[in-house]
């Protein structure tokens, strides 16, 4: 019975112990643009939702919005990564591009999918930052993509083969000229395209990312940019694969630590305090893309400490008392 007692006050002991020492950490930042003036998909609310019930997992907190009036610079200062989400059409103006353009200068990170690439034609920056501008896909249909390079935290948890319904984009250059690396590339002879594109280059790029992006202007800091031409569907939002590949992508741009996510001197990115808990526990393996994407993404954020959720403690906290009872009988 003493022991029992004693066993609690140690198990209380250790858990606000714990608790008390949960520190305090940076969020990731994240400006969803979904604005359309050409094509608009359907698929746009859901895939708003489905990153925003991600984004916990990920420390990542996102605002999603399609008016350009927000691309002021004390605006988009605040954010770690701007995500230009299915935008078609010239979806800004001077005054909103040059407010994009120095926060790209400052360090600002890039996000670009599907039909991101089908926008701004005509704003050279954006071209670079994105790295290619979509042409035309044939018909929605059954394909493959290879992973050319499993070692990015957006392809860690894919197959080599990827089967997926998608429109395969075809692209107006070959990104690898702007010095991005292809993560991605659609296998051609899995379905039917009577046209690709040779200036996209070989093998067809589908996802890529820059570790500097080259839209920024002489003297800039470059952050990352990341871009996946996958995207088009409803379910394909719904796919936790997809969203391991998307959700890894960003992590890893706003890792950059050219904004204040990783680094406190940084001119650009968010300075809020993260609610978020990190699900640390003995069952969260590495082979989950979530729980690795979440252990990657904080040990990479300098300074800030990893903080476990009461949770987490109590269950460890637990497993020591158990033990110890184990050991005791
Ligand atoms: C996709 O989801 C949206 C709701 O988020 C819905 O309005 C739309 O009809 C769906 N598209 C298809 C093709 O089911
Ligand atoms: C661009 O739009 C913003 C609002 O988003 C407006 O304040 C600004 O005057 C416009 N600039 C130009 C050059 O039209
Ligand atoms: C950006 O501006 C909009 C509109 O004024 C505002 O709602 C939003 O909170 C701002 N974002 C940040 C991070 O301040
Ligand atoms: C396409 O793939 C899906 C699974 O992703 C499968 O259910 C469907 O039957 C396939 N369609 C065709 C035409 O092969
Ligand atoms: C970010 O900073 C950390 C700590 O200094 C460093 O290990 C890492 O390589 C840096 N990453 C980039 C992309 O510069
Ligand atoms: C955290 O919670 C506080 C209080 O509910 C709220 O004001 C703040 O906006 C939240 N911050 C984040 C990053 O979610």
């Amino acid at each position: 019975m003493h022991s029992c007692l004693s066993l609690a006050a140690t198990f209380l002991a250790l858990v606000s112990l714990a608790t008390l020492s949960t520190a305090e950490r940076l969020v990731g930042r994240v400006l969803i643009y979904s604005r359309t003036l050409e094509y608009r998909h359907d698929s746009i609310p859901t895939a708003i939702q489905a990153l925003k019930e991600k984004g916990p997992s990920y420390n990542i907190l996102f605002d999603a919005t399609e008016d350009p009036k927000l691309f002021t610079d004390e605006n988009l200062s605040q954010y770690d990564a701007l995500f230009f989400l299915h935008t078609t059409g010239d979806v800004l103006n001077g005054t909103n591009l040059a407010a994009f353009q120095k926060y790209l200068d400052l360090g600002g990170n890039f996000v670009g999918v599907h039909a991101a690439s089908a926008c701004l034609y005509t704003t050279p920056f954006y071209g670079k930052e994105l790295g290619a501008w979509f042409t035309y896909h044939p018909v929605l249909q059954n394909a493959t993509v290879n992973v050319l390079d499993h070692s990015h935290p957006s392809t860690s948890m894919l197959p080599d083969r990827w089967h997926i319904q998608e429109e395969m984009y075809n692209f107006d250059s070959d990104p690898r000229k702007l010095g991005a690396i292809v993560l991605l590339s659609a296998d051609e002879s899995t379905y039917v395209d009577t046209a690709p594109h040779a200036q996209q280059g070989t093998p067809h790029p589908s996802a890529w990312y820059q570790e500097r992006g080259a839209g920024i202007q002489a003297g800039g800091v470059a952050g990352r940019s990341f871009y996946t031409s996958l995207g088009h569907l409803n379910e394909t939002w719904q796919d936790n694969l997809f969203m391991s590949h998307v959700m890894g992508g960003l992590s890893w741009a706003i890792e950059s630590n050219t904004t204040r996510f990783s680094d406190p001197d940084a001119q650009v990115g968010s300075t809020e305090i993260s609610n978020y808990t990190i699900a640390v526990s003995s069952t969260a393996t590495s082979s989950t893309p979530t729980a690795s994407a979440t252990s990657t993404a904080n040990s990479k954020s300098s300074g800030q400490s990893l903080s476990l959720t009461p949770f987490a403690l109590l269950s460890s906290a637990s497993a020591i008392a158990l033990g110890a009872l184990a050991l005791l009988a």
